[in-house]
């Protein structure tokens, strides 16, 4: 990662030379000499080569004696610059290319316009430096006082490089940023198919594959204040033709960014494919003020030889082990949330029946929904109330504190739903503070969910207490509560702020998360051990952007068990198990035309995320309430294995093969454990099944297998209790019974 030589030490006389570019269309070389750049070439520029690396992957950059810095190689170690270049295999390409440096046949990924509206950058390197595993390199423009520190860090253990910009703006006014990418990759042409997780509400992640052609492919999202139901701010790119689950060379890249955003792949007349991710520059051309930084948001790349499978696990290791998700390593609770049971009616009875129900079948925290607040209006549907954050004493006579009280008498914790970015029109809060909404000045306000549902303004330091105090008024008056469901349902449609000056009106989309992060920032360093679910209309916020304060995120707000298996399929190529809230769903399913599936699949399927239940116990039927009492049971024996190993995907509910599997290797304290999930998903006559191929075993290890959460009423399938070696059962496989309709099996694996 050290940057291997350095010139600043170079006397001045040395230095003076003209920086050209090799035109790759004509091959000539043209000169960029202009009175400007003869009068500023950079007297201490830096030289050198620079190696990004990682336990298997390296990055390789360079710059030219008073160049430009130029990327020249991502991939596994396994090159060095000297063989790049003699091999005529190094891109050598602009690393960061800026309009006014690169030709006209290149996107550029920055561009900012100086106080005297020129709109150039040329950038040469100033400083490359190394402290532990952060890599910065200084550039400065040759003409204007503006500095661009490109940084890249990494971790010792996990295949992941993170890549951002700091732009400062030297000028004694202000500048624009019009275009600001976090990062940009070069990739050498060829059979390259660009993978990405498309969906909507109740249907998101949706894995969505194709080769990439000549010309632009944009994925981008305008929402405003969520960004990952429509398409993710996530990709994969398959160097080696239609991507494989468990070989072939893969880059994934996650931006980590809750707001806008735009990712880019273009296909020129050259010899690669450029990729840019960074936010959505359209509305937000943002105004950076003099002496001020702006540093965009970070750009995480995995480069796997191990397929689509070896991304994940790279994704999954580095948000539980380098913060990326504030539970880290730990394992969620089994919940129930009162949602799906209940909607709006709860009342202090209800709750209570529903925290006998969940510590009755061995649940471990019970989540009360929305609905519990609203004085002046009660909250009775989802016209009303979103601000005014007081307990509705006629649903709740005893206050939070009767149910913290009942969840502890019970056993178990207590969690509590809060939506602090939005208001109602019907609420005090909007009667007292009609300012705080984000508003288009002087124009009507377009109304979200419930006909009344508006966005707080987030730029507003008044607002942004006012959302810390939801959450610091609760932790404090009731410290028992042990869970906070955060939530988000409404776009950004009124585009405007009373806040921001009217010259700073386009700084809104990113200045509104800017708020929401120094929001987060206050709640964890107050409260770093509650736990706080992301959600938002569902999976509307499942983004690493958020993770790294919040501990898992609702996946979607459609849990019927099928459609899930499709949704956690999708999710799984970014985040990893412990952070996926997976519940057990009521049947018929009302949001797919009264689904009906046996509750034991409904259980195989949630048991493979976070486990939880979102359903009104008390509608159970005896042999639903003894499954689930079961699977609670037996999962608490394997949630380490799931929430925490290593995920690898085995056969896909896209490729119709009627059945689904995946299974989870255990790290760490649960290293010779694994637990394999396979569910049916079709059923046809003559259809033939699979025989399962698994994978991520030690080949030499002898593995005793189980089954769990056995159906209720039957004995476990003449696998259980049969020992194979790791090789039989991923080079031969196992036979697996799976006759009737949603029939499904979950075995525990552990070495002799
Ligand atoms: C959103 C969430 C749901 C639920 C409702 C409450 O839709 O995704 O889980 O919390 O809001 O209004």
């Amino acid at each position: 990662m050290a940057p291997q030589q350095s010139n600043q030490t170079k006397p001045l006389q040395q230095m003076h030379h003209i920086p050209h570019h090799l035109c790759r269309v004509c091959r000539c070389i043209t000169a960029a000499i202009t009175l400007a750049t003869l009068a500023t070439i950079p007297a201490m520029a830096w030289h050198g080569s620079i190696a990004i690396t990682t336990p298997n992957t390296q990055l390789l950059l360079h710059a030219d004696e008073g160049g430009d810095l130029l990327m020249d190689y991502y991939g596994p170690k396994a090159a060095t610059h000297t063989e790049l270049r003699d091999a005529g295999s190094a891109l050598a390409t602009a690393a960061l290319p800026a309009f006014g440096t690169v030709d006209m046949v290149q996107l550029p990924a920055l561009q900012v316009q100086h106080p005297d509206g020129d709109l150039n950058l040329s950038l040469y390197v100033d400083e490359v430096t190394t402290e532990r595993h952060l890599t910065t390199i200084t550039m400065r423009d040759r003409l204007q006082p503006v500095s661009v520190r490109l940084c890249y860090k990494t971790y010792p253990d996990v295949d992941v490089i993170e890549t951002w910009t700091e732009i400062e703006n030297g000028h004694k006014r202000p500048i624009t940023l019009k275009r600001y990418d976090s990062g940009h990759l070069a990739l050498r042409q060829g059979d390259v198919w660009l993978t990405h997780l498309h969906g909507n509400w109740a249907a998101e992640a949706e894995p969505t594959t194709e080769p990439l052609t000549r010309g632009l492919k944009t994925i981008r999202n305008t929402d405003g204040a969520r960004n990952a139901h429509l398409d993710a701010p996530e990709v994969m790119l398959s160097l080696d033709g239609r991507p494989q689950e468990n070989s072939g060379r893969v880059i994934g890249a996650a931006l980590c960014w809750s707001g806008n955003y735009e990712l880019r792949v273009n296909t020129i007349a050259r010899r690669e494919h450029h990729f840019y991710a960074g936010i959505d520059p359209q509305s937000t051309e943002y105004v950076l003020e003099p002496r001020r930084t702006f540093a965009t948001p970070h750009l995480a790349m995995v480069f796997s030889t191990e397929g689509m499978g070896g991304v994940s696990r790279a994704f999954h290791r580095w948000a539980r082990t380098c913060g990326q998700l504030h539970r880290g390593m730990r394992v969620g609770d089994i919940l129930l949330n009162s949602w799906e049971g209940l909607y709006f009616d709860i009342n202090e009875e209800r709750m209570m029946r529903m925290m006998d129900d969940i510590a009755g079948m061995g649940g471990e925290l019970f989540v009360m929904d929305d609905g519990w607040f609203g004085d002046k209006y009660p909250r009775q549907n989802d016209s009303t109330s979103l601000g005014d954050w007081v307990v509705d004493k006629r649903k709740l006579p005893g206050g939070i504190k009767a149910l913290t009280d009942g969840a502890r008498d019970r056993g178990i914790k207590f969690g509590i739903w809060v939506e602090p970015e939005a208001v109602n029109t019907r609420s005090e809060l909007f009667e007292r503070h009609p300012e705080w909404v984000l508003q288009a000045r002087g124009r009507d306000l377009k109304l979200g969910r419930g006909g009344s549902q508006l966005v707080l303004d987030m730029t507003n330091p008044k607002v942004q207490d006012f959302a810390f105090g939801i959450v610091d008024d609760l932790l404090t008056r009731y410290p028992e509560i042990a869970y906070i469901k955060w939530d988000a349902n409404a776009s950004i449609q009124n585009f405007g702020s009373t806040y921001l000056p009217r010259d700073r009106q386009q700084n809104l989309y990113v200045d509104y998360h800017l708020g929401l992060i120094k929001v987060m920032q206050r709640i964890r360093e107050k409260y770093p051990d509650v736990v706080i679910q992301d959600c938002a209309s569902g999976g509307g916020r499942a983004n690493y952007g958020l993770l790294p304060y919040f501990d898992e995120f609702w996946v979607s707000d459609n849990t019927d068990a099928l459609q899930r298996v499709y949704i956690q399929w999708g999710t799984s190529y970014f985040f990893p198990a412990n952070a996926m809230a997976a519940h057990i769903n009521h049947c018929p399913y009302w949001n797919t035309g009264g689904r009906t599936t046996p509750i034991k699949f409904r259980c195989d399927v949630a048991m493979s995320g976070r486990l939880g239940i979102e359903l009104q116990p008390k509608d159970m039927t005896d042999e639903e309430r003894r499954q689930c009492a079961t699977c609670f049971e037996d999962y608490k024996q394997l949630r380490h294995t799931v929430q925490t190993g290593d995920l690898y995907r085995l056969i896909s509910p896209y490729d119709r093969k009627g059945v689904a599997a995946l299974m989870y290797v255990g790290q760490a304290t649960t290293a010779g454990e694994a637990v394999l999930f396979i569910y049916k998903i079709d059923n046809y006559y003559d259809q033939p099944i699979p025989r399962f191929c698994l994978a991520g075993l030690n080949p030499d290890a002898t593995y005793t297998l189980t089954e769990k959460n056995v159906r209720t009423g039957q004995q476990p399938c003449s696998l259980s209790g049969k020992c194979f070696t790791g090789r039989f059962l991923m080079e031969v496989g196992i036979e697996v019974p799976l006759w009737e309709d949603y029939a499904s099996r979950v075995f525990h694996l552990r070495c002799k």
